[in-house]
């Protein structure tokens, strides 16, 4: 008995605890590595696996050395601010407005967060607010993203640390920026100061030009992603499958 109203208290002083929101946006998600399973989606991770993260820069550490698909990359411009503020932070992904309940912490810096007007509701794969995440954790918000290789979040940093970065004192220790060569096209890269980022193209679903049918829908392949062009009128539906139209 005793102890069980001693675990009641500690329940009731964690639960009073007031987690303060220190960071918070609407943007977009994309993908940028994958320490568990480097090769995915038709890509190599390899190379990025092995680029340090901003959030320890002066010893160097690696994504592969952290060795978590949990580490998440914000705005690298507002992260270089004050680092000790934010790396290693909870942060809360929500998709649809459900919050997921992934580990999710703070570790590196994303290029494209930090670039264009962070209240674009526009995805640009250069400049649009939102964070980097793993592919891993990209897949289990949105069962689409390995084909639209983005996903429409929100997003919560917390005042709670989940994750300890050795040696955050300096952001101006050289870093050595990890830059692989890209796999394809698809890839666009950015590297600007201590941090190396990139943002995944979608995955390369069909061929240019080509057209299918989904439901009562047209598509053509733009980009190598299926994109919707036409929608059958009601009581149509698509037909003819590679050659479609509405009947
Ligand atoms: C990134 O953070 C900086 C510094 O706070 C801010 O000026 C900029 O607007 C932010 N960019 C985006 C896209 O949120």
């Amino acid at each position: 008995m005793f102890e069980l109203s001693i675990v009641a208290c500690l329940l009731s002083v964690i639960g009073a605890s007031t987690q303060s929101v220190i960071y918070s946006g609407q943007g977009f998600a994309t993908e940028y590595y994958d320490v568990k399973d480097p090769h995915v989606c038709g890509w190599s991770y390899d190379s990025m696996n092995q680029g340090n993260v901003a959030c320890n820069p002066t010893i160097g550490l690696s994504l592969e050395k952290i060795d978590s698909n949990h580490l998440v990359a914000m705005n690298n411009t507002l992260l270089h601010t004050d680092l000790s503020l934010y790396c290693g932070k909870k942060v809360v992904v929500s998709v649809n407005g459900k919050p997921s309940s992934l580990p999710l912490f703070i570790g590196d810096g994303c290029g494209r967060c930090s670039s264009g007007p962070s209240t674009s509701r526009t995805w640009n794969p250069s400049a649009a607010p939102g964070i980097d995440l793993s592919h891993e954790v990209l897949q289990e918000l949105s069962r689409d993203a390995c084909h639209a290789g983005h996903v429409e979040i929100s997003w919560e940093v917390f005042d709670e640390q989940v994750y300890e970065f050795d040696a955050l004192t300096s952001s101006t220790a050289e870093v050595t920026i990890a830059l692989p060569s890209p796999a394809s096209e698809a890839q666009t890269w950015m590297a600007t100061g201590s941090f190396a980022s990139y943002t995944r193209g979608p995955c390369m679903t069909c061929v240019d030009n080509a057209w299918k049918c989904d439901g009562n829908v047209l598509e053509q392949c733009i980009g190598n992603t299926w994109t919707p062009r036409v929608t059958c009128a009601v009581g149509t539906s698509c037909q003819g499958g590679s050659n479609p139209y509405c009947a």
